[in-house]
């Protein structure tokens, strides 16, 4: 979108002027950077981050320390795009109390623009309370990480029309609710384009098909910096990896066969400067 800040006007105007919108995720300063240069409107500090960056099998583990700690790298290297802090699993579910607190802690202390959950109709109360609250929210159905477990796995939803009627009424409240937008994840692409037509607000599908109102894909899947597995909906730009391992073993040859630091690599010092030196230390070696 340029150099100007994005804002949430500027996410649902697109969907008025027929405008797709792109997201995607960062966890760090450096990828930040880079998101910001690619010109997206969205950077999303996902809790993605526990299985991308920290290893983990899922996103269950991710705390708030964690979040912020990675919401403010991000902060600092990406100026343009409008940044999303996602709340991690239990930061929201117990109270409407505490999700505020806690929606409030990504904004003061992270330093996000706004937040998201996952959860449709049973979180509508809780969105209503955060937005009314002067907190922006993006909410996030369809397949929904946090709760993979109780959905049989990281599985694409709404496959029977019963089924996908549930996630139209999970958008509608969350419509109703007052998100600015919505993630879709993990839905088939006619449910996809149903629920962009149904709502009035932006919905930024994530394999949920060509005909919703933007994407966002994780990074580090985008570029094939994480392959531990591929979700079908992922299209690698670029296998990143690869690269990084070749550049790595490059370096490791260099450094054993001692062709690495170069001249061009060292510090300089004169003769002179190393004479006087080793006269100081008693130094005999030649
Ligand atoms: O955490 C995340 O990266 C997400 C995306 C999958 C939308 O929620």
């Amino acid at each position: 979108m340029g150099n100007k800040k994005v804002t949430i006007n500027d996410i649902k105007q697109a969907k008025k002027d027929n405008r797709k919108l792109v997201m995607v995720t960062a966890y760090d300063y450096p990828f930040g950077l880079m998101a910001d240069e690619a010109g997206v409107d969205i950077v999303l500090v996902g809790d993605s981050l526990g299985m991308v960056v920290m290893g983990l099998d899922g996103t269950v583990e991710v705390t708030m320390e964690h979040m912020i700690h990675h919401i403010k790298a991000v902060v600092r290297g990406c100026k343009s795009p409008l940044i999303v802090g996602d709340m991690p699993f239990m930061s929201y579910n117990t109270s409407i109390r505490e999700a505020i607190v806690n929606a409030g802690r990504l904004m003061k202390e992270g330093g996000c623009d706004v937040v998201k959950l996952e959860g449709g109709v049973d979180f509508a109360p809780t969105i209503e309370a955060i937005v009314k609250a002067g907190i922006p929210v993006q909410g996030h159905i369809g397949l929904t990480p946090q709760t993979a477990s109780a959905l049989g796995g990281f599985k694409m939803q709404g496959k029977d029309a019963k089924a996908a009627k549930r996630i139209v009424d999970d958008a509608k409240a969350l419509e109703d609710a007052g998100v600015f937008s919505m993630i879709l994840e993990a839905v088939p692409a006619p449910l996809g384009k149903i629920i962009a037509e149904t709502v009035s607000v932006p919905v930024i599908g994530i394999g949920a098909g060509n005909n919703v109102d933007g994407q966002v894909l994780v990074t580090h899947d985008m570029i094939g910096l994480f392959d531990k597995f591929v979700p079908k909906f992922v299209k690698q730009y670029t296998k990143i990896r690869p690269t990084i391992i070749n550049a790595m073993k490059e370096y490791k040859d260099d450094v054993t066969n001692q062709t690495f630091p170069a001249k061009e690599h060292s510090f300089s010092m004169s003769e002179e400067t190393v004479t006087e030196l080793k006269n100081m230390i008693g130094y005999s070696k030649s």
